[in-house]
Formats: structure tokens, sequence, C-alpha cells
């Protein structure tokens, strides 16, 4: 992959909802960093989404829990918060953390919301109507073979993760009754580099499950001297492997940011995991050069660049 030169975005599937408008951004001379969590915002207020922020399905109790995070290429500042309840923007509140809690990088749970109270962020409810048909439709058709909207086929490693949630559930009664991530990548005129990630983590899982999206090194990292990278997919894996770190430590040792997506997927495929699902991942260098790759055919990531009239999709290479 060729260098972009100047200004350049990319970001995980679904990440089209707010990659123009953090281009827009970039375009007129903006930060990197107002990029990402402008572009964040959007896919998190996107009620069509049910992956991340508002309209997010639930965990097991039938609670929309969210993890976001956001890391800062030149100083490695890293801000992030996890299991967080009814804030729909928590992309917004981990920069915060970044900025306002530079002692810390990463708040959980009723801490995580007594900071965003504290700092003023509005309360909204998380599960949206069409997100509680799913989540009821989803315990009745507990082996249907596609996760809707991640334009996947359930793995068998899916299966049993949600086998194994669905006991869950009837051990956390009272409940009611897919998953995804979506990550954006910026480099900007000043060439900053920052990478941020929003979630509403797996479907079913466990209440306080936190995934890879919240801890930098696993679905996050940013680092101005090689490269930044980030991971959807199954988290666990992404956390066991430091996936997001290895990619940066892989075109640190020389290779493309596709090479080093593809061999940091292949490490963590290796790792043994009754749960296995895909795992994506994607990279962007300081010099504007970028890869992805993938554990199933067909995936795509969304660039765009100062001259783009609009989202472009480009292939991941798949495992
Ligand atoms: N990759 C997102 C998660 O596992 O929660």
């Amino acid at each position: 992959m060729s260098a972009v030169h100047g200004p350049i975005i990319i970001g995980s599937e679904r990440s089209e909802a707010g990659i123009p408008a953090a281009m827009e951004i970039l375009r007129a001379g903006g930060s990197a960093l107002d990029a990402v969590e402008r572009g964040l915002r959007m896919c998190e207020d996107n009620l069509e989404d049910h992956y991340i922020g508002t309209s997010g399905l639930p965990n097991a109790r039938g609670i929309v829990e969210l993890d976001a995070s956001i890391m800062v290429g030149s100083t490695r500042a890293f801000g992030a918060v996890a299991a967080i309840k009814n804030y729909p923007n928590p992309i917004s509140i981990a920069r915060k953390v970044m900025e306002e809690l530079p002692q810390h990088a990463l708040l959980v749970g009723e801490g995580a919301e007594a900071f965003a109270e504290y700092l003023g962020f509005s309360k909204a409810e998380l599960l949206t109507p069409e997100a509680k048909k799913l989540w009821k439709d989803q315990l009745k058709t507990i082996n249907s073979e596609s996760i809707e909207g991640e334009n996947t086929k359930a793995t068998t490693g899916d299966e049993r993760y949600r086998m194994a949630s669905l006991e869950l559930v009837k051990r956390m009664a009272p409940h009611e009754g897919p998953w995804g991530t979506i990550n954006i990548i910026a480099l900007d005129k000043s060439g900053e580099l920052v990478c941020g990630v929003s979630t509403s983590g797996y479907p079913y899982k466990h209440p306080g499950r936190v995934g890879d999206s919240a801890v930098p090194g696993a679905g996050n990292y940013s680092d101005i001297r090689y490269g930044a990278a980030a991971c959807t997919g199954r988290g666990e894996l992404a956390l066991r492997s430091g996936a997001a770190r290895t990619i940066v430590e892989n075109i640190r040792a020389g290779m493309s940011p596709e090479d080093a997506c593809t061999a940091a997927l292949l490490e963590a495929a290796a790792l043994p995991d009754d749960f296995r699902a895909e795992l994506r991942c994607l990279a962007l260098t300081p010099d504007g050069r970028h890869g992805g790759a993938s554990g199933m055919q067909g995936s795509t990531y969304t660039l765009m660049t100062e001259h783009s009239t609009g989202p472009e999709f480009h292939p991941r290479r798949p495992l």
C-alpha cells in the first residue's frame, strides 16, 4: 500500500457513519483527537448500529454496558472507560479521563459513571425498543446461524459462547430478553496519530465483562514513531495476545501494515479458545500507509483522504 500524503482517516466496518464528519475536521486543519472523537460519537448515536452506544445490545442481564478508549500517538496518552451504563457517548468520557485525570488511564463501572456525572455528561436509556426486541428474539433463537449486522456467519465458537451465555441468563433472572465494535484511526496535518475504539461488547456477556476495546495494547494502540492499530471481534483473543501492540511492534520491525496485521491475527489464531470467533484489525502509519486483516473473507475497512468524495472501502487480507 503506497503512502498517502496529508490527513487520512481509516475505520472498521460501519465507521462510515462517522468518518465523513471526522474528515471535515481534518480538512479544516483540526486535530486527529477531535476527528476521532467526532467520528465515534456519530457511530455511538447511530440507532441502526446495535454494537456500539445507544441501541447497543445488552449483557446477560439485559443491561447495556459500554467500553471505549482513545490513545494519542505522540505522548502515548491513553484514556478509557469500561462497563459504563446509561451514558451514550463513552468515547467522550474516555477522552476526559485522558485529559482531566492524567494520573489514571481507565475507569470502570460506577466510578466511570460518577466521573461522567461530575463532568455533566447527560444520561440516557441505551436499550432501545429495537435492541430489546433483537435481544429477546436472540434468546428465543439461540441456535440461529447468522449474526445479523456483522455480515458474517456464526462460528462454532460463537455458538458455544452464546450457549454458555444463555446459562448465565438463566442464572441471572430477572432478565429481559450479535456483537461488534467500531474503531477509527486519524492522522492530522500536524502529523498526530490518534486511535479510538467504542463498543457495547459481546451481547450475552457476563455483567462487568470488559473486552479489548478499553485496554491499551489489546484493542487500541498508537505510537507516532511506528503506527496505530485497532481490533474488532473476539476481544479475549486480542487481550490474550496483546494484538494492537503486536501489530505496532511488527510495523516497527519493518512489516507493512497489512503484513503486521496478518502476523498478529495468526498469533492470536494459534491460541487455544473454545469460544473462538473472528478477530479483525487495521493499522495506519505516520507516513500514511494503511492495511487490514481479518479472520474471514470479504471484510473491508473504510478510508478517506482530503481528496475523497465519500468513504472508500478497502479489502482486508483474509487469513
Ligand atoms: N472487541 C470488542 C469486544 O470483544 O468487546
